[in-house]
């Protein structure tokens, strides 16, 4: 049974089963430095499309997850980099801005710079210090960088499954994403949610809450004289194994063509949705920011890009019809709600589980496409990454 006394050998399967979550795994601090550990320290964690950092010299700051991290193209050679944001020196961020093209990285405390393979190359004074202490300040780079139809991923350990191992039977479905060629081009928004990481990936493939949470925009839609959302009710929920989450709508989700009709979360913290690709970053137990890039396609037009970008404001924009009302009932009340622990402490996320079939692939598929599989999907990798210490 779920208890708010943590001990430091707790055990996962004591907080999650399979259709059941204590409200502990999204509140307690010790189970969010486990997470960062077995998980966001272990993993394949999306630093970003290449398309983000196509120029020479290009980079973007991102993270791993507490860990600030800069992805880069080198100047010279073009070869992809991820580098720990952090002076050798005494540890400033070499990067503040969140997008930008250098030659070489020049730390504004004192000065030191790196070239775009991570060298040390400069040094005021250098003369100073010894010499062959400087030489092994090189950046640190994350231990494996690997592209998956242009999607980066960095692991920061030496060692484990391959991208390709990890993605599993996402693979199909990033192919379909990545067909026509994917251009990161129109920077990212992003949003606090006030809530733990793992509401955002949970509610992103959570069909069971728009017919009540998304109802206004249902009706706004139909007044529009739009029957499109008649999606919302018709397709499919996957568990496709790794963690690996996938609604699958029987319809096109928009009138936007060569569109995929799926909405795919990526273990741990990534997910497709429409013409969006979604990055969850934990901050803390209680609080995560998301971060939301809209996709083009290779030889797209400006204005359908325009209305690419007009669908992403309807949808998820500060405005938008979608993401005001996810932030708050899925995310920020549920984490108030979570502050009622007297008696049960558990959420429930059974739906559909009786009913579930496994295919040869060891897919899990749902009844319906209201069931919670693919939310269980996050939390059998979760058990499965947290049990290993
Ligand atoms: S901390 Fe970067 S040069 Fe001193
Ligand atoms: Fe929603």
């Amino acid at each position: 049974m779920a208890s708010r006394d943590l001990s430091a050998d707790w055990d996962p399967d004591d907080f999650v089963t399979d259709d059941r979550i204590s409200g502990a795994v999204y509140r307690e601090p010790l189970i969010f430095e486990r997470e960062l550990r077995s998980i966001f320290d272990r993993y394949w964690v999306y630093v970003g499309h290449e398309s983000e950092v196509a120029k020479p010299g290009g980079y973007k700051t991102t993270w791993i997850g507490l860990q600030p991290v800069i992805f880069h193209r080198a100047k010279h050679g073009g070869q992809l980099h991820v580098f720990m944001n952090r002076c050798r020196h005494r540890g400033t961020t070499l990067c503040r801005e969140g997008t930008g093209e250098v030659t070489n990285f020049t730390c504004p405390y004192h000065g030191w710079a790196y070239d775009g393979s991570g060298k040390l190359v400069g040094v005021p004074l250098k003369e100073d210090y010894d010499a062959s202490t400087l030489e092994q300040l090189s950046l640190v780079e994350a231990p494996r960088v690997a592209s998956y139809h242009g999607l980066v991923f960095a692991s920061l350990a030496q060692d484990g499954p391959s991208l390709e191992e990890h993605l599993g039977h996402a693979k199909p479905y990033l192919d379909a994403i990545t067909e026509y060629g994917v251009i990161v081009g129109a920077g990212r928004q992003q949003y606090e949610s006030g809530a733990n990481w793992k509401l955002q990936l949970e509610n992103s493939v959570d069909n069971y809450h728009p017919r009540t949470t998304h109802r206004v925009f249902k009706k706004l839609f139909r007044d529009r004289g739009d029957e499109s959302l008649g999606y919302l009710q018709t397709g499919d929920s996957l568990d496709l194994g790794n963690g690996h989450g996938l609604l699958a709508f029987d319809e096109p989700t928009n009138a936007v063509s060569k569109r995929h009709n799926f909405n795919l979360t990526v273990f741990p913290n990534l997910a497709f949705i429409g013409v969006q690709i979604r990055v969850i970053r934990p901050v803390s137990p209680r609080n995560s920011v998301v971060e939301l890039y809209p996709m083009f396609l290779e030889g797209e037009s400006d204005e359908e890009r325009g209305d690419i970008l007009r669908v992403h404001e309807d949808m998820f924009g500060p405005a938008g019809f979608a993401t005001p009302d996810d932030v708050d009932l899925a995310m920020s009340r549920v984490d108030d709600g979570l502050s009622a622990v007297a008696g049960d402490d558990w959420a429930y996320v059974g739906k559909g589980l009786t009913k579930e079939v496994i295919d040869a692939n060891g897919i899990r598929r749902g009844a319906s496409m209201s069931d919670e599989t693919a939310v269980r999907a996050l939390y059998r990798e979760w058990r499965r990454a947290l049990r290993v210490e």
